[in-house]
């Protein structure tokens, strides 16, 4: 039985679609990370041998304030980490490129994390946790996810939202560097995971996830700008600007662009240029 944890998160409803074997899947109503003595209660209502964890706390600004950050991304997944470890399950969980400060791009698995801001530093103890103490995981770090659905730390669905005002000026910051991933693709790459998993030696167990390319977020924001006004028949315009335009809390690392060639090859995935990501996920909305 596979049970996925972050139940209305983009990630998990673009999963679900997919999965065809019988799983169980857990909101925060059900299992709340910051509850730690009720997490191995819930999990054990259930014969797991695969547990996917898409839950996090997302929201980079609130974090640079909000202990949650630091309680759901590392204490409470910690939890999950030694129930997993004590059980023999396989914890298959998201990272992210926020583990990094940026200054490289490009990542690969081997670089040093170095996380500059409070979202990105609970991420990152939240690996050292699942390195610790479990001996069967796979970490997947992502990077900029974005998906067709209603969620709130989905950069299409906010750009979506502002553009159908219409005639909009919106501003892409020229010195934010990364991989965009629909969640689509990750899920895809997460299912091509789980076929192999019976068989699979665990030898590695870092892997980087994103969809082909490294863009600025103005060059992203353009592209999706361009297809919303295409599909919607508007008019909005979009500026480049610098980070600093926007006034943000935490610091934004620089260029967190990964290399994804790792994963592709051990499990032998076809990764997708970006744009063609963006345009099958920007069919469904
Ligand atoms: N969004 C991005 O740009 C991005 C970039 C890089 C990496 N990632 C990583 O990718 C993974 C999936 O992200 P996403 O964007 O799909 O997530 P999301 O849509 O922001 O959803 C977050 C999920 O976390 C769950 N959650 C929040 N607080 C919780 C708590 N106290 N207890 C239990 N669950 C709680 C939510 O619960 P409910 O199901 O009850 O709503 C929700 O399912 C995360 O690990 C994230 O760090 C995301």
């Amino acid at each position: 039985m596979i049970t996925i944890l972050g139940k209305n998160s983009q990630l998990a409803q673009c999963l679900i679609k997919k999965i065809k074997c019988p799983i169980n899947i857990l909101s925060s109503n059900e299992i709340d990370f910051r509850d730690y003595n009720n997490i191995e209660v819930v999990l054990s209502k259930f014969s797991n041998k695969i547990i996917i964890n898409c839950f996090a706390f997302n929201d980079v600004e609130d974090a640079e304030s909000n202990q949650d950050a630091y309680k759901i991304n590392h204490i409470g997944l910690e939890k999950v980490a030694k129930f997993c470890a004590k059980n023999n399950i396989v914890l298959i969980h998201i990272s992210t490129d926020f583990i990094f400060d940026g200054n490289k791009g490009h990542y690969i698995e081997t670089d040093p994390a170095n996380p500059i801001n409070h979202y990105g530093k609970s991420k990152a103890l939240g690996e050292l946790s699942i390195q610790k103490y479990c001996r069967k995981y796979i970490i997947l770090r992502t990077s900029w996810l974005y998906s067709h659905l209603e969620t709130k730390n989905n950069f299409l669905f906010k750009i979506k939202t502002l553009a159908l005002e219409d005639k909009k000026d919106l501003f892409g910051a020229e010195d934010i560097v990364g991989s965009p991933t629909s969640s689509l693709s990750l899920a895809d790459g997460i299912y091509k995971l789980l076929e192999s998993i019976d068989t699979y030696d665990f030898s590695l167990k870092l892997f980087h996830f994103s969809d082909l390319g490294s863009v600025s977020r103005f060059t992203f924001l353009e592209e999706i700008v361009k297809k919303l006004n295409l599909k919607f028949n508007l008019s909005n315009s979009v500026h480049p600007t610098q980070n600093s335009y926007f006034n943000l809390i935490a610091p934004r690392p620089y260029n967190t662009s990964l290399n994804s060639s790792l994963f592709s090859e051990t499990f032998n995935f076809r990764s997708q240029d970006w744009k063609k990501a963006l345009n099958k996920t920007i069919e469904l909305l």
